[in-house]
């Protein structure tokens, strides 16, 4: 019988027999002395075997390699002063080991060192594909423990405190509008149909509202086939909930004390309340984004007023064609940031040009005031507009003054990318701060300018402002995402719960009364029948994760993630299938594999 895990083990434990079991750390021979370092997912102890104090233990301890799996009883006792470890927290103690047994050894080369003690840099793909080794790794085992504790702390607080409850919602379901393609899956006893996995649970969620769930939520598993980053999966774990009868404010109060809570219980940490906000206007404005990174300043400042009449036609032009001019003021840029990288073949040009943008302008204030800058600046701003610019950044000796102009999107996304960058290179962002910020009153819809049409920015579930209900088009959202250290941790909504509402909206992207009905009229009839106004959010538990252990990929706190190019490297997924299978599901592949000559 177990009586301790390996990590556990504490000076108070000193003088008791213990039984532990666990993998091999380490092995090594000193003089004579054999020490093992025991792992399990707890941490690990050490333990001696010596053939004058432990006999009946010593000649399996000699036989130990890495990673053999083993029971070990023995007596724990005080580590002699000069092998005291500090860094570990059962290092004031070994464990004298009467008995070893040995329960399974390696039977092949390890891909690589499992090892904590030395840990080497090992590739992200033989970690992937040896992920149950990668699992055994302290990283891994903490960063799989944190996740696990994020998902009892949320699941203690809903349920426990707030009256919360999971319902599971179906995986073989119809598409769901979350804007991204759908994994298929076809049914082999209904020929030529499909069904969708779910891009998330919503549309079952807003019908739970209507059976008077009141309170639901969901662990959930969500399928979106999009393109991978290091935050996005294609199947990812939203926390998933809906509220009926809460105003947003409620639902806000309610989601910060959660989020509180989590932090709290996983990371000790005590966020302040309540969270910052800004709108959706605010944050591109000054940020650039919708889901800025506050731990740092650098934030960005509108001149289009005054420098929409220069004779610098690319700034005036902007302007005048519905766009922007804006500054990216940089304090000590000047030292830090030479022309080279600014300019065409610098690394800053390149990641402005990768954003859309034709160029970084710039101008740099020198002691005494005087100004260094692109030529066209020069000869184009008179002496008041340049002073006005000056004015209006704020700008000192030394600033650097990086210049976007041309359509907003592409100035916002430039200068965000360009200040994202700069934080990083010049060291601004502090360690260990966790800066939560709500996004609020984001637009109802975005142009669509590949398929020419109106797009629901959130999802067309979501309620419009009722100010501006006069002009769907224009109008704002009752949305809300919930932004940390620059990543979307969350996003919801209040949603429409009238029929003649939800019509309208659908009309507004391009959905006909037919198309509606096919795709949602179960959901616009449910709406017939007494529906409570309700509203909701979804986590992303992945991406919160990440950034509770620090890590930078989301892949890290998956157990077994997909690779970018969206397969797993451990079961070698996806993969062809039997011809037999596809004419059981009436499925025929058009794909033609490239043969070898096309291919050259
Ligand atoms: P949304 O699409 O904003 O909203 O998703 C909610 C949160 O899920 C996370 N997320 C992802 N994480 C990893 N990989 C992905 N591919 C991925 N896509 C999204 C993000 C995001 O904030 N049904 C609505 C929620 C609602 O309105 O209640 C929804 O799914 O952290």
């Amino acid at each position: 019988m177990r009586t301790h895990y390996c990590g556990q083990v504490r000076a108070e434990d000193i003088g008791s027999t213990v039984t532990l079991f666990g993998w091999v750390d380490r092995r090594r021979d000193h003089g004579g002395v054999i020490f093992v370092d025991l792992r399990d997912r707890t941490g690990i102890v050490q333990i001696v075997s010596d053939p004058e104090r432990t006999p009946a233990s010593f000649g399996t301890a000699d036989r130990l390699r890495n990673e053999y799996v083993v029971r070990i009883t023995g007596t724990v006792t005080e580590r002699p002063e000069a092998s005291l470890n500090p860094k570990l927290p059962t290092g004031r103690v070994e464990i004298y080991a009467d008995q070893i047994e040995l329960l399974n050894a390696v039977r092949k080369q390890l891909p690589f060192q499992v090892s904590t003690a030395e840990a080497e840099t090992v590739k992200e793909e033989l970690r992937l594909r040896y992920r149950y080794l990668d699992l055994r790794r302290d990283r891994m085992a903490q960063n799989l423990t944190l996740r696990h504790s994020l998902i009892k702390a949320i699941r203690r607080f809903l349920e426990d405190e707030e009256h919360f409850m999971e319902v599971e919602t179906p995986i073989l379901t119809r598409a769901t509008p979350e804007g991204a393609r759908d994994y298929l899956v076809p049914s082999r006893v209904n020929p030529g149909e499909w069904f969708a996995l779910p891009q998330s649970p919503q549309l079952f969620k807003q019908l739970l509202m209507v059976s008077g769930v009141d309170r639901y939520y969901q662990i959930a598993r969500c399928f979106r086939d999009e393109d991978l980053r290091a935050d996005r999966q294609p199947e990812f774990t939203q926390l998933d909930m809906e509220m009926s009868f809460l105003s947003q404010e409620e639902i806000l109060d309610l989601n910060e004390r959660l989020v509180c809570h989590l932090f709290k219980t996983v990371k000790g940490v005590d966020l302040p309340r309540p969270f910052p906000r800004l709108t959706y206007a605010e944050a591109l404005d000054r940020y650039g984004s919708d889901k800025p990174d506050t731990r740092y300043g650098l934030e960005l400042v509108n001149v289009s007023d005054l420098v929409v009449d220069s004779g610098f036609k690319v700034f005036s032009g902007a302007v005048k064609s519905g766009g922007l001019v804006k500054i990216l003021p940089i304090p000590n840029g000047n030292d830090a940031i030479s022309n080279v990288r600014i300019k065409p073949g610098g690394d800053l040009f390149k990641i402005a040009t990768d954003a859309g943008a034709k160029g970084l302008a710039y101008i740099r204030v020198r002691e005494g005031g005087t100004l260094d800058t692109i030529g066209a600046i020069k000869d184009n701003l008179t002496e008041e507009q340049k002073q006005a610019i000056l004015d209006r950044t704020g700008a000192q000796p030394g600033h650097l003054l990086l210049f976007g102009a041309g359509p907003a999107d592409v100035v916002n996304a430039t200068l965000d990318r360009v200040r994202q960058a700069i934080a990083k290179e010049l060291d601004l962002i502090p360690e260990g701060q966790f800066n939560l910020l709500w996004v609020t009153d984001f637009p109802m819809f975005e142009w669509n300018a590949d398929e020419q049409r109106l797009e629901a920015l959130h999802h067309p579930f979501t309620a419009p402002h009722p100010e501006d209900l006069d002009d769907l088009k224009t109008a704002r959202a009752q949305a809300y995402d919930l932004v940390l250290n620059g990543y979307e941790v969350g996003g919801g909504s209040l949603r429409i719960y009238q029929p003649d509402v939800q019509q309208q909206v659908f009309s507004a992207i391009g959905l006909s009364e037919e198309e509606s009905q096919d795709k949602f009229g179960f959901l616009l009839e449910a709406f017939e029948y007494g529906t409570p106004p309700h509203g909701g959010i979804a986590y992303g538990v992945d991406r919160l994760a990440m950034l509770l252990s620090g890590e930078e990929s989301i892949r890290d706190t998956i157990a077994f993630p997909k690779t970018q190019q969206a397969r797993c490297l451990l079961t070698a997924a996806p993969s062809g299938v039997d011809l037999k299978q596809l004419k059981e599901l009436h499925v025929a592949s058009t794909y033609q594999p490239k043969s070898k000559e096309t291919e050259e």
